[in-house]
């Protein structure tokens, strides 16, 4: 066994570690990119100091995850994957049984004072609701993190979540400790050093391969019931180096600007309706039922 696979074993079903739970990276995202306006970013704009320490600040277990995350997402990989799971025949399932089984993903954080999965799910959707957007906004809120059951079915963490970025094409310096990419292989291909790797500049994200994880799984599962724009934040809300960073975009092509205005609206939405209070799911679960039954047949494929 090699180091990463010991390291990576200790972890039980919520997939293969290192990190105690999924949200220690989701909690990572809030401290880098805090809030507009919250007391963090009130402080430390205008010191200088607003980008400095995430490395610091980042757990050794966050850190450890983006080392195996950036070192393991090739091409090669991401393609390996794609012929792996794109062709859905993993489970039949609705969407609240599948809410349902990702909330059995147990892991090493406190029960007491992390939020479930389904709850998350629901406070997402919720503060979406709240805004008054459209409700395919509302029902993207509720489902775009269903593509985590990928723990479940023995998927390592960092093939799961992360921050995503494109492979095949040179890997950009603002994606989080970009220097952990000097373990990929990909990084002496040269055919992807140039400026746009193996894609044609303008081609479109759909032509790209982005690092795969729970975004691309969960696109592929709802595709072909759910419009377009709610699609786009389902497919990239973790695309950080993109909808925050700004880069890449000599890969996108008209429709994706357009449409990256409900990944960016999607966002907030994600990473800052984290409340401690737990939403009252048995309330809410008839709006829910109602809107998931106006969208998706009984049972899809996964
Ligand atoms: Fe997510
Ligand atoms: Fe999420």
């Amino acid at each position: 066994m090699t180091g990463i696979e010991e390291r990576e074993n200790v972890r039980g079903e919520s997939g293969r570690g290192p990190l105690g739970s999924l949200d220690e990276w989701e909690d990572f995202l809030v401290a880098r990119y805090p809030e507009e306006g919250s007391v963090s970013t009130d402080r430390l704009k205008g010191t200088g100091e607003f980008f400095r320490d995430y490395r610091a600040e980042a757990r050794p277990s966050v850190k450890e995850f983006y080392r195996l995350n950036h070192a393991g997402q090739t091409l090669a990989f991401v393609r390996a994957k794609k012929d792996e799971y794109l062709g859905l025949d993993h489970k039949r399932m609705g969407i609240w049984e599948a809410i349902e089984f990702l909330n059995t993903l147990v892991d090493d954080s406190d029960p007491d004072t992390e939020l479930s999965q389904l709850e998350h799910l629901l406070q997402t959707a919720e503060a979406i609701r709240g805004d008054g957007h459209p409700r395919w906004l509302v029902l993207a809120g509720l489902v775009h993190d269903l593509g985590k059951i990928l723990c479940l079915f023995g998927e390592s963490q960092w093939a799961v979540v992360g921050d995503t970025f494109p492979v095949g094409c040179p890997f950009s310096d603002r994606i989080v400790f970009p220097e952990f990419f000097e373990a990929n292989p990909d990084s002496s291909v040269e055919l992807y050093q140039v400026p746009t790797g193996i894609y044609e500049e303008g081609c479109g994200l759909d032509k790209v391969h982005l690092s795969w994880g729970h975004d691309e799984y969960l696109y592929h599962v709802v595709k072909d019931y759910l419009p377009e724009a709610a699609l786009y934040p389902i497919r990239y809300h973790s695309f950080y180096a993109c909808h925050k960073e700004g880069e890449y975009g000599q890969l996108m092509n008209d429709r994706d600007r357009e449409m990256f205005r409900w990944v960016r609206a999607f966002n907030p939405y994600d990473l800052y309706s984290k409340d401690e209070d737990p939403p009252a799911v048995e309330e809410l679960r008839p709006f829910y039922e109602e809107l998931v039954e106006e969208y998706f047949p009984e049972k899809i494929s996964w």
